[in-house]
C-alpha cells in the first residue's frame, strides 16, 4: 500500500531499540554496517545440513547426523479449551474487559494459547463506557459489542514478538497506515495487521494474517475461554503447526501486560 511516506515509511524501529526488547526469537548480529538481518533458525538448518553431509561421507554416521537434525516433536494434537484469567488470576468475564480495556487501551495485554510459546493480544476495540469511537461486532468478536478479539503476538513476517509488535490506539502517531486510526504494528520492519477485519494486512513485508484466536463467551457466567484458531488462519510463525513446538498451556492462561513499543519516526509530518 503506498502511503505517500518517504522510502523509510512506513515506520521502522531502530537496531539498538528492538536489540532491548525481549523476544521468543533469537536473532544473529548483522556484521557492522551491513544493515542486514539474520534469521537464526536459517542458518542453524544450514548448520544441521552441513552435519548431515559429513555423516553420509563417514558411512556410520549418517544415521546419527539425521538423528540429530531432527529436533524432538512437542505439541498436542487438538486445540484445548482454555479459561482466560485475568492479570489479578481471577477469572476474567466480558464484563471485566470492556470496564477495563477499550480501543484506547495502551498497554500490550497477552495470554499464551494454545502453546506455552505462543503469545496472543487480547483487545477490546470498541468504545470505552460511556465514550465513542473504536469499532463494535467485527469477525470473530465477543462480548456484548462482539469487539473483543484475540490474534497472535507473532509477527507473520519473520517473527518478531510482542512488545516489538504492538497495538496502537488512536492518536499513538500523527499519521495512520491506510487511514486506520487504530492498528497492530511491528516495528521490525514495518507491517501493519487491521484488527477490525481478522487482523489482515494494511501494510508489508508480511502478506499473512495474524492468525486469530477463536474466544467464546459463556453468557451464563460471563466467562471467556479460547478454543482454537479460526480457519483461516495461518500457522503461529516460527511453528510447523500452531499446535507444535512447545507444551500446552492447560486449562487456564492468565493475562500478562507489558509496555508497547511505538514507533512513528519516519511518519511524514
Ligand atoms: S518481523 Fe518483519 S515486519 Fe514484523
Amino acid at each position: 500500500m503506498n502511503l505517500g511516506c518517504p522510502t523509510g515509511c512506513p515506520f521502522v524501529l531502530p537496531r539498538p531499540e528492538l536489540s532491548a526488547a525481549p523476544g521468543l526469537v533469537r536473532r544473529l548480529a548483522a556484521p557492522p554496517g551491513s544493515g542486514q538481518d539474520y534469521d537464526e533458525t536459517k542458518r542453524n538448518m544450514l548448520k544441521l545440513l552441513v552435519l548431515a553431509g559429513i555423516g553420509g561421507a563417514g558411512g556410520g554416521l549418517v544415521g546419527g547426523s539425521i538423528q540429530y537434525a531432527q529436533p524432538p516433536l512437542v505439541g498436542i494434537s487438538n486445540f484445548p479449551r482454555v479459561q482466560l484469567l485475568d492479570l489479578d488470576g481471577t477469572a476474567l468475564t466480558a464484563a471485566k474487559v470492556t470496564q477495563e480495556y477499550s480501543v484506547n487501551t495502551n498497554d500490550v495485554i497477552l495470554f499464551n494459547y494454545p502453546l506455552r510459546n505462543e503469545p496472543n493480544f487480547l483487545l477490546n476495540v470498541g468504545p470505552p463506557t460511556g465514550g465513542s469511537g473504536g469499532a463494535t461486532n467485527v469477525p470473530g468478536g465477543i462480548g456484548p459489542k462482539k469487539s473483543i478479539v484475540a490474534y497472535s503476538a507473532i509477527c507473520q513476517h519473520l517473527g518478531c514478538p510482542a512488545p516489538a509488535i504492538s497495538y496502537y490506539p488512536p492518536g499513538a502517531c500523527p499519521q495512520t497506515p491506510g487511514g486506520q486510526a487504530f492498528y497492530i504494528h511491528c516495528t521490525c520492519h514495518g507491517s501493519t495487521y487491521d484488527v477490525t477485519n481478522g487482523a489482515s494486512n494494511l501494510t508489508g513485508p508480511a502478506v499473512l494474517p495474524l492468525p486469530q484466536v477463536v474466544l467464546e463467551w459463556n453468557t451464563s457466567d460471563d466467562t471467556i475461554w479460547a478454543t482454537g484458531m479460526t480457519p483461516n488462519s495461518p500457522p503461529v510463525n516460527g511453528h510447523f503447526s500452531t499446535l507444535t513446538g512447545d507444551y500446552s498451556v492447560g486449562n487456564q492462561s492468565q493475562l500478562t501486560k507489558q509496555q508497547p513499543i511505538h514507533s512513528c519516526d519516519t511518519f511524514p509530518a
